[in-house]
């Protein structure tokens, strides 16, 4: 089979991925940056595409009623268990499946946010379009997608320490070059928000039509 992505596991899974991005600056306040001012009343639902330990679905249900839900999916079923394990002391409905952001098996217009950080760099480039595709079909009209992911460094201190690492590679090449808001926008996403949150990571987000 096909690979869909880098899957993290074992060593590289669960709270050892948590501890280890802490210490890249991965905190909770990273993640609260990167949901921004969303929140999710009752009712509505939220997707976290390639969810890892949960950390950005977490900021989220900091903003939710207890009546909104959110899914978060992932390919490693250690960061799903790891993430499952968290999820009691929020007050919303958080459950987390494993699936690939390129085969979302939810129906058209579902959600209405659909958030992803760290995680399309990870995968091909055929299954972050895919899943843009994905994303696009399964938002709600007038709904967003929030893409937290690196893009071309500032060059702050953690710019110059990443530097080395992320301009190499096909599969960086994506980011490298920003290519999301023209994908996005290929599929009915428009770009409403841009900004950097750290040296290295940057927050888009867009709005279905
Ligand atoms: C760098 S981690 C980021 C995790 C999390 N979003 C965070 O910010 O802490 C990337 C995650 O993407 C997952 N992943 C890779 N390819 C995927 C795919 N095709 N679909 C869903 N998840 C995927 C990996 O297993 C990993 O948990």
């Amino acid at each position: 089979m096909k690979k869909k992505g880098n899957e993290f596991k074992g060593l590289a899974g669960g709270k050892n991925y948590r501890n280890f991005a802490r210490l890249f600056g991965f905190t909770a306040a990273f993640y609260r940056k990167g949901i921004g001012n969303v929140t999710l009343s009752d009712g509505m639902r939220a997707l976290d595409l390639g969810c890892g330990p949960g950390a950005l679905s977490f900021a989220l249900a900091e903003r939710a009623s207890s009546q909104a839900g959110i899914i978060g999916i992932d390919i490693s079923k250690d960061q799903l268990n790891y993430a499952q394990s968290q999820c009691s002391q929020y007050d919303c409905n958080i459950r987390f499946e494993n699936c690939s952001m390129d085969e979302l098996p939810y129906p058209d217009e579902y959600f209405d946010v659909v958030v992803t950080s760290m995680a399309l760099h990870e995968t091909p480039p055929d299954v972050r379009r895919a899943a843009i595709v994905q994303t696009a079909r399964t938002l709600k009209k007038g709904g967003r997608f929030i893409l937290v992911d690196w893009s071309k460094p500032k060059f702050g201190l953690w710019g110059v320490f990443w530097f080395p690492m992320i301009c190499w590679g096909e599969q960086n090449r994506d980011n490298w070059r920003n290519v999301y808001p023209e994908l996005c926008r290929h599929n009915g996403l428009q770009l409403k928000e841009d900004c950097y949150i750290n040296s290295i990571a940057r927050r888009q987000v867009f709005q279905k039509e």
